[in-house]
């Protein structure tokens, strides 16, 4: 039960952007990243957001975004007036401070009062990890599977709601990945039977939600606005970037399958690579070089000839995406630039992953090979390089074979190495890069608006080194821009 929360409207404490004071309060907001108290107008649920990822999707949020109201705790203005008389700047006196009794009476359901307790910006897997933790797997299964109904009943609405669909996909989004977390974590100690009994149901619950959620994200309402409401709503931890990444994916592979099916694009891209000075035979042949530069062609890029994604692959790519970080240990800081970041340690997730998704559960492999590959970077040294260890195995032990092809869409020719790498890997590698660059709670560094990631990536990723899929890049990039177009109308 909340008792007394006293908070103070961010209106109140920021007034007119230019006014007394406002520089001054801004930075130190920006410096200690105070937590923001966001309720919800319509609905009442309550969020806490830190205020760098709020002010660096917008300036003046707190003026603009009239849908939320905004507000902090008394414990944080005192922070703030603290750091304003430490720096020897002059405190505003008239900021009335306001009890919010309403809430205090009755507190919200969907609000977690231990969130509001401890008003602390989430790293790591988030403060609600040790309630999934301490769930039992049965509390798990019901989870996962209320979670999917709810995604059918909305499914079945006729008049679609974009912020309820957007709030449940976050949330059950949110929940499938701290389940996963928490009951692969639990399986790890035991024998490899053992794990797989024990997470079967969760296994087989998550698939079947993420069958719903995958079905709703490609249904007619999903739009481009869904989206960013989604990146606005991160809060700087793993689940959310798997959350983000989970989405943007499934996204994607959709704008792809529309893309090869209903127009000329395989057809236009065909034609780029004849051009007598094509950019994209340059580049291909640097990572097939033994194959002659006139024979290089779309059907060397993708094994069997590039074509549109069927269903089935669908979902269980969807579940590798969901899950793909599932490695990373809860507390472990993964923000290059952070005193205690450790490159091995974060090198070391892709494995762990790998090997315990493959050995502990009945995922299908091809979830546990895109978890395992999505740092592979077509062999560049900046890359993780779990694949390339076994390539170069496999080259001692076969030392006249080379791959004559660059992805493959199935899992045989990966397995076999007739090609560089796994299709759904090759694209999370992208989206992986994209999001967190554009991650509003990255804190070493601001935030990259989509404009200034596409750039980035093309010039670091694509031309100066090799390391994500040209093709694919240019049909991601046309995927982003639409995506703004929708947004800027
Ligand atoms: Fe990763
Ligand atoms: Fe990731």
């Amino acid at each position: 039960m909340l008792e007394k929360e006293v908070t103070i409207l961010l209106s109140k404490v920021l007034k007119q952007p230019g006014g007394k004071n406002y520089k001054q309060i801004v930075d130190i907001m920006l410096e200690i990243n105070t937590p923001i108290i966001c309720v919800k107008k319509s609905s009442q649920n309550k969020r806490i957001m830190p205020f760098k990822s709020l002010y660096d999707s917008n300036e003046n949020f707190w003026q603009q975004d009239s849908s939320w109201e905004y507000s902090l705790a008394k414990e944080s203005l005192d922070k703030i007036k603290e750091e304003v008389i430490a720096r020897k700047g002059s405190w505003i006196d008239d900021i009335d401070i306001e009890t919010n009794e309403k809430n205090n009476a009755k507190p919200n359901p969907k609000t977690n009062d231990k969130d509001i307790e401890k008003l602390e910006v989430q790293v790591g897997y988030g403060s609600e990890y040790k309630n999934f933790a301490d769930m039992s797997t049965p509390e798990k299964v019901d989870r996962l599977n209320k979670n999917k109904q709810k995604l059918n009943e909305l499914l079945a609405l006729k008049n679609k709601d974009t912020e309820v669909i957007t709030e449940a996909l976050v949330d059950t989004t949110k929940d499938a990945a701290l389940i996963n977390h928490t009951a692969l974590v639990d399986a790890i100690r035991l024998g490899d039977d053992e794990a797989k009994k024990l997470t079967q149901d969760v296994v087989d619950s998550t698939h079947e939600m993420v069958k719903s959620s995958a079905m709703l994200l490609t249904s007619d309402i999903f739009n481009n606005e869904l989206i960013n409401t989604l990146v606005k709503k991160s809060n700087g931890t793993i689940v959310q970037h798997m959350t983000r990444v989970y989405i943007h994916g499934i996204a994607f592979l959709s704008y792809y399958n529309n893309l090869v099916s209903t127009s000329s694009a395989i057809q236009k891209l065909r034609i780029s690579f004849q051009a007598r000075k094509s950019k994209y035979r340059d580049f291909y042949h640097k990572l097939l070089p033994h194959v002659d530069l006139d024979e290089l062609s779309l059907e060397r890029v993708f094994y069997g000839g590039m074509r549109a994604i069927p269903r089935d692959d669908y979902f269980k790519w969807a579940v590798g995406f969901l899950i793909h970080d599932i490695g990373k240990a809860a507390n472990v800081e993964y923000h290059e630039g952070e005193a205690s970041y450790d490159r091995n340690i974060v090198i070391d997730h892709v494995k762990q992953g790998y090997k315990s998704v493959m050995n502990k559960t009945n995922y299908p492999m091809e979830a546990s090979l895109i978890i395992g590959y999505h740092h592979e970077y077509y062999g560049d040294p900046a890359g993780y390089g779990f694949f390339r260890a076994f390539l170069q195995q496999y080259k001692k032990q076969n030392p006249e074979a080379h791959q004559d092809y660059c992805i493959s869409y199935d899992l045989e020719p990966v397995l076999d190495y007739h090609v560089l790498a796994y299709f759904p890997a090759k694209v999370l590698e992208i989206i992986d890069v994209y999001d967190s660059v554009t991650d509003p709670n990255r804190v070493y560094r601001k935030a990259m608006t989509p404009e200034e990631a596409l750039a980035m990536m093309r010039e670091d990723f694509i031309e100066k080194h090799h390391k994500l899929d040209y093709v694919l890049f240019d049909i991601f990039d046309s995927f982003i821009r639409e995506q703004q177009k929708h947004l800027n109308k």
